[in-house]
């Protein structure tokens, strides 16, 4: 370990975030009665222009009238190359209420645009006398976005999670393809005449998961657009959280069991995972490092992994 010390992620579930347009209020108390850890209402690309006023009022008005239960809330406000973004962030802190736990910036490019939010949430905040400390997430979904990934990851304590945006980060980056994640029909190599499909996303996942790790955040897979496609959605999400994302967004009902499903450790994870701990007990009880454990090598590095997974859940029990 380098001698600055690896900080945590905040220690709370966010195995799925549905989202649900700000423009559909309807659907305010299903997503409220869902099992998903985050809420994310919209403000952004799935409301229409000419609804941006009346789904920011919808919100700032459930804000405080629905019962959230346990969740994260989160709006994701519009981006800030638009004229809307301000209004988003000084109606809700004015008007939301404290219920608020966290705001969205998308199509973040780079640290400065994180500052900017910053400064005014900072500025209503202590104006309104807010208790609360408003939290950040991002979605990273362009070119920029990831090639600034590590200083966007650091840019404010008040960052929480980050997400990758699969559609909009395929556009910026001129990818042909009009899949919102998953598999690719291109993307792949020939063997002996044979196709094997690779992971176009894996390279962004990858530095997402090592920026948000390095700065104490939660890194979180984006949307996957088929949602008739359970076991697509299903690989996705087992790619993801073997790469070390904590979870996944929900963009229809169906996919909120399905992320709570693969994000949570399966007990027969969590059992390896203990006996390995208790393999390392008796390994360091009698002076030694490593040890072998179903054949295989075990040594304190494992004792790191398996208590990733150990923590994981016990963190996910405690909801
Ligand atoms: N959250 C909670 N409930 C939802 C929901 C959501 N996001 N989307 C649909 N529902 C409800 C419907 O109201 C319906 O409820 P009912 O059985 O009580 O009538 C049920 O789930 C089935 O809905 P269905 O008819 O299959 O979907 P739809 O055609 O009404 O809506 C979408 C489909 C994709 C338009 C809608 O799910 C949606 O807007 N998703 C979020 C889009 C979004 O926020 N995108 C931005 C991030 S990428
Ligand atoms: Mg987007």
């Amino acid at each position: 370990m380098s001698f600055r010390i690896q900080p945590a992620a905040p220690a709370r579930p966010n195995r799925c975030q549905l989202f649900g347009p700000g423009s559909r209020p309807a659907i305010f108390e299903k997503m409220a009665a869902s099992a998903a850890d985050v809420i994310n209402l919209d403000l952004e690309d799935s409301v229409a222009p000419s609804d941006k006023d009346s789904a920011r009022a919808n919100i700032i008005e459930a804000i405080s009238s629905i019962d959230w239960g346990k969740k994260t809330l989160s709006v994701r406000i519009n981006g800030l190359d638009t004229p809307y973004w301000y209004r988003d962030v000084i109606d809700l802190l004015e008007q939301g209420g404290e219920r608020l736990d966290q705001i969205m910036i998308p199509k973040v490019g780079c640290a400065a645009d994180i500052y900017a939010v910053d400064a005014l949430v900072t500025a209503v905040e202590t104006a309104k006398g807010r208790s609360k400390k408003l939290g950040f997430e991002v979605i990273i979904e362009s070119a920029a976005g990831i090639s600034h990934v590590e200083e966007i990851a650091a840019a404010s304590p008040r960052m929480v999670a980050m997400s990758l945006g699969a559609a909009d980060f395929a556009a910026s980056m001129g990818m042909q393809t009009t899949g919102i994640g998953g598999t690719q029909e291109n993307y792949y190599m020939l063997h002996e005449g044979q196709k094997h499909w690779s992971d176009p996303w894996h390279w962004a996942q990858t530095a997402i998961v090592a920026a948000c790790r390095t700065h104490g955040v939660l890194p979180v897979d984006g949307p996957y657009g088929d949602f008739s496609d359970a076991d697509g959605f299903r690989a996705q999400a087992l790619r993801s959280a073997t790469l070390g994302m904590v979870g996944k967004w929900a963009i229809h009902p169906k996919q909120v069991a399905l992320a709570n499903e693969v994000f949570t450790p399966s007990e027969a994870a969590v059992a390896e995972a203990r006996e390995i701990l208790a393999a390392m007990e008796t390994a360091k009880a009698n002076g030694e490092g490593a040890t072998v454990y179903k054949g295989r090598l075990v040594d304190i590095a494992s004792i790191k992994q398996a208590e990733v997974i150990v923590r994981q859940s016990e963190m996910i029990a405690g909801i």
